[in-house]
């Protein structure tokens, strides 16, 4: 790899033994991805995750004296005032999310503690190069703003965060951002929750980068995030596009380029029930409690609940996810009050792949999250999945149909 004298220095430990560590890693990553050289970055987002390997690798980042040149927002971990206060979880969890939040926070990361910062926290230009982590946000910001990033792990979008550079490859080159599956949806896609199942569709539009047709003209930030966010719980997608939506497939030829679409697809109706089927636990039964936003839910999808229990007290526990700055806007407006006299609690910065959640083990809850029913699973939590109003209408009456 042809090296600047500025990263050359960085290799040979000029800036210190974190910095260099990090640009070794990248120029290896760089080599054996065929990368002729590094280029600036101007953002980065760390899917930071609070588990042993991602706070392995802070802490001994830190205790190398690497310093973030651009400082990353970061995924949520979960919130330790809030659940201090509720009393939840013990004296191990504690000392762990708090050991991981030091050593980012001596890392210069931004603690935002969201996974949807491309929503209003991280919002590259059109063609920006940036480094991203977390599974929805890397399509969101290449498929819908047209910026440009690798599905960098937690660890290399640290890296990356540090050199303030990334090896140059992949979607960073305009020949690797062609679509090559035309994937035709019939099914009708009403609400943010069929953009959820669509993304669970990975096995039948298989690997590549799909260009979807025949969706709506108006698609909505949360449809955008649900369909990124399960195409990666499915299967591995770095960006889509959608015909006449998204900046880079205004046409069939920008979408594809010169070439035929390797394999055309169609989704329809009965596989989208086919899916939901597939993943979710039966329904018709009682319900521990319900979960949402994962990822993160935004406020207006806090308002939608809000209207919809329309001040009906719930039966069963609520916990809607949020960043903190989603949740400072609740709190302004009155929804943090309202829904928790309602049973409801809006929970900032706080990821429900965490063990904070453990006095969940064993029960059954509902959401309409693929992906929040995915990683509970691990530690004993199951789900069935429904739409946001079967899901609210849950909590509500304690049954799930
Ligand atoms: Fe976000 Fe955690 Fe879900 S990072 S997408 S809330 S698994």
């Amino acid at each position: 790899m042809k090296l600047t004298d500025l990263q050359k220095d960085m290799l040979e430990g000029k800036y210190g033994k974190g910095t260099q560590l990090a640009m070794k890693v990248q120029v290896g990553v760089g080599k054996s991805f065929g990368a002729e050289r590094m280029v600036p970055i101007t953002r980065a987002h760390v899917a930071l995750s609070n588990q042993d390997a991602d706070l392995w690798l802070a802490e001994k980042m830190a205790n190398l004296g690497a310093k973030c040149k651009i400082s990353p927002t970061v995924n949520p971990g979960w919130c330790i005032p809030y659940f201090r206060e509720k009393n939840m979880g013990d004296e191990e969890d504690y000392e762990m999310m708090q050991r991981t939040h030091n050593a980012y926070k001596k890392l210069g990361a931004t603690l935002t503690y969201n996974c949807t910062p491309y929503i209003d926290t991280n919002v590259p230009n059109f063609g920006e190069i940036v480094a991203f982590s977390e599974s929805s946000a890397t399509p969101y910001i290449n498929s819908v703003w047209g910026a440009r990033s690798n599905r960098e792990g937690a660890n290399s979008a640290l890296f990356a965060s540090i050199t303030g550079f990334v090896p140059e490859y992949g979607l960073l080159l305009d020949e690797n951002r062609k679509g090559n599956i035309l994937v035709e949806v019939e099914a009708d896609m009403k609400s943010p929750f069929d953009y959820h199942l669509l993304g669970m569709c990975g096995d039948k539009i298989g690997f590549g980068i799909p260009v979807f047709k025949g969706l709506p003209k108006t698609i909505s930030k949360e449809s955008l995030r649900n369909l990124g966010a399960q195409l990666n719980t499915s299967g591995a997608y770095d960006m889509y596009h959608i015909l006449n939506f998204t900046p880079e497939a205004q046409s069939m030829e920008m979408a594809f380029g010169d070439k035929e679409p390797d394999r055309v697809v169609t989704i329809t109706n009965e596989d989208l029930e086919n899916v939901l089927e597939d993943i979710s636990l039966k329904g018709d039964r009682e319900i521990d409690f319900a979960m949402f936003g994962c990822p993160h839910f935004t406020l207006d999808e806090v308002r939608y609940i809000s209207d919809k229990m329309n001040g009906e007290k719930l039966k069963k526990e609520m916990w809607i996810l949020v960043s903190s700055h989603v949740k400072h806007l609740a709190d302004i407006m009155g929804y943090t009050d309202s829904l928790e006299k309602l049973g409801a609690h809006i929970v900032p910065s706080t990821c429900p792949d965490q063990p904070i959640w453990k006095y969940l083990e064993g029960k059954v809850g509902v959401t309409e999250s693929p992906k929040c029913a995915y990683y509970p699973k691990r530690r004993g939590i199951d789900f069935v999945i429904r739409d946001l109003d079967t899901c609210v209408e849950a909590a509500i009456t304690g049954r799930v149909r």
